[in-house]
């Protein structure tokens, strides 16, 4: 039997989502959102594009959790995108009633699912996420590293006239302006990078990583990105389900690493069949933990401004 992965929220990012899974053949796809025509209607063309381009994977649309039950895998996309102008903590308040709705249905209807969350702030989201499942550390997880570290990549291939699959990354923190882009861990085909950028350069480059995300919602004028949102969210999924064990940057439950507690927060994971399987530790220079203190202390204090009603993080 196929794998089923649920996706919450048939916007752009999580209709993005069920069309790059569908094209993998990852596993068979439910949407699921409050608008039911917007679900069935792009669940139905995305299986009419399945005879061109040869998947068979089943996408059905529904306004109803019992389509998704025993799901493998839940994404939630679901919540109100940036404004221009707007951070993602803007987002706080309207976003957790959304997610907290969601985690209920969820819970009652895929109890063993991994949960994905890509709701902006993302890290918060995710780490309400967490506490309103009570599912295990390793089941929940948020997205926004993968994506960081791909348009850090694109950059850096740009700059470089160099492949972009060539250019292997990390970075850490907060999916948010004060993310820590990691230069000493970016390397090309295992060169470092400071072989190819100097360091001013790459600077203006790390500081155009941390905006990737405002710079879209600027030119588009209209919601925010969501093909590399999407994409990164499936490369999640794909390492899971098919157990790729991939060393990814990834908002994990953290409990001391990086000298950081009780908050979900980006790191570098093993991701596999397991979950989030290991966090993996790196040395970090005094700078770098300075940086890593800067995001998570506006983690914290994103997740100190959830509604009281979901009790103090
Ligand atoms: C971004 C939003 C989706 O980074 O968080 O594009």
């Amino acid at each position: 039997m196929r794998k089923k992965v649920t996706v919450v929220g048939a916007g752009f990012v999580g209709s993005t989502c069920a069309h790059w899974i569908a094209a993998k053949q990852l596993a068979d796809v439910v949407l699921i959102d409050i608008f039911e025509g917007v679900a069935k209607g792009k669940a139905l063309d995305l299986s009419q594009a399945g005879p061109v381009e040869g998947y068979d994977v089943s996408i059905t649309g529904s306004s109803d959790y019992a389509e998704a039950a025993n799901s493998d895998v839940v994404i939630l996309t679901s919540g109100a995108p940036r404004k221009p102008g707007m951070t993602r903590e803007d987002l706080v308040a309207v976003n957790a009633d959304i997610t907290a709705q969601n985690i209920e249905a969820i819970k009652a209807t895929s109890p063993n699912a991994f949960l994905i969350v890509v709701s902006n702030p993302m890290d918060t989201m995710t780490t309400l996420a967490h506490k309103l499942s009570g599912f295990p550390k390793e089941r929940v997880m948020g997205q926004g590293g993968v994506l960081d570290a791909a348009r850090y990549r694109t950059f850096i291939a740009h700059e470089i006239g160099c492949s972009v699959e060539d250019v292997h990354a990390m970075l850490m923190g907060g999916h948010g302006d004060e993310m820590v882009p990691l230069p000493r861990f970016t390397t090309v085909s295992g060169i470092p990078v400071t072989e190819f950028i100097s360091p001013e350069r790459l600077q203006e480059i790390v500081d155009r990583t941390k905006q990737g995300g405002a710079e879209i919602v600027k030119l588009l004028e209209k919601g925010s990105a969501y093909y590399a949102p999407s994409a990164a969210t499936v490369a999640m999924v794909e390492s899971i389900l098919l157990d790729k064990k991939r060393v990814m940057p990834v908002a994990a439950l953290c409990e001391g690493e990086y000298g950081v507690s009780g908050i979900y927060f980006g790191v570098p994971v093993v991701l596999g069949a397991g979950g989030i399987e290991k966090i993996l530790e790196l040395p970090l220079t005094a700078e770098e933990q300075d940086n890593v203190n800067r995001s998570s202390a506006l983690v914290k204090a994103s997740c100190a401004a959830l509604p009281v009603k979901y009790g103090v993080i």
